[in-house]
């Protein structure tokens, strides 16, 4: 049985009160098992408030570190405060911060790097905009993303990290890749990784994130080299996000 990982991705969403509203009605439907791996990124605002309302089955995660590990850099948060506060794992180079904060490939490297210096589990985020997929350069583009880390860095981090696979296009947009076509990517992300490691390529968990809901999430898991989903709006609202956690659940029972 693969494990299936269910991350919700919060963005710059939630205040006090609707944290402890979502947070609770999660726990309550969330039960453990060993095949699933629950984990809320909040803004680092809220880290602490959610690692005191979650259930211990549940993990937290970060939705970005600084590429420095310390110093003058006004308003950064580094790898090394988040492992202060037993933060799990930090999502690193998505698509938004690539697009909107210049987060290069060469910063990535530089955050995926910290993060595992800093006991963290990376969730290095992948993806092709409308235009590449368009023009047929969706592998090439995830390729060159995964390599100028594997490069920058080495191959054995990905013994601990994971790998999620979100088209830009399909991010917020409502418009989900089909479950064949991510599956596609999966299968070249895990041929790219084979070139340095067939181990890490086999074992490494990668997620699809994309408008991921409660009705498309049993196909996408169901897929041989999908691991998850990395969810952002579906995860905003309890029943939804619990929908596709039973998604998970089902698919580790059957
Ligand atoms: P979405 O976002 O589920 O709202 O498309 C996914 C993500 O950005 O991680």
């Amino acid at each position: 049985m693969k494990k299936l990982f269910i991350v919700a991705n919060w963005k710059m969403n939630g205040n006090k009160i609707s944290n402890e509203q979502l947070v609770n009605y999660i726990n309550e439907k969330v039960y453990e098992n060993p095949n699933i791996e629950v984990i809320i990124c909040p803004p680092f605002t809220y880290l602490t408030q959610i690692l005191k309302l979650k259930a211990t089955r549940i993990k937290v995660g970060a939705q970005n570190i600084s590429e420095s590990q310390n110093g003058a850099f006004t308003g950064e948060i580094s790898g090394s405060m988040l492992q202060d506060m037993n933060i799990d794992y930090v999502i690193i180079g998505h698509s938004e911060r690539r697009q909107m904060y210049s987060d290069t490939n060469t910063i990535i490297a530089q955050k995926f790097e910290l993060a595992h210096q800093n006991n963290l589990i990376p969730i290095l985020c992948v993806g092709e905009s409308l235009n590449e997929r368009k023009t047929g350069q969706t592998i090439s583009v995830v390729e060159s993303q995964i390599k100028s880390v594997i490069e920058s860095t080495c191959i054995e981090l990905f013994t601990k990290s994971i790998i999620a696979y979100e088209p830009v296009w399909a991010i917020g947009t409502g418009e989900t890749a089909s479950s064949e076509q991510a599956e596609e990517v999966h299968f070249n992300i895990r041929s790219i990784l084979k070139e340095y490691d067939l181990n890490i390529a086999t074992s490494i968990p990668i997620l699809y994130g994309g408008s991921v809901n409660g009705a498309n999430s049993k196909d996408l898991f169901t897929m041989g080299n999908i691991n998850g989903g990395l969810i952002g709006g579906a995860s905003l609202n309890g029943e939804e996000f619990v929908k596709i956690y039973q998604a998970a659940e089902r698919l580790t029972n059957e």
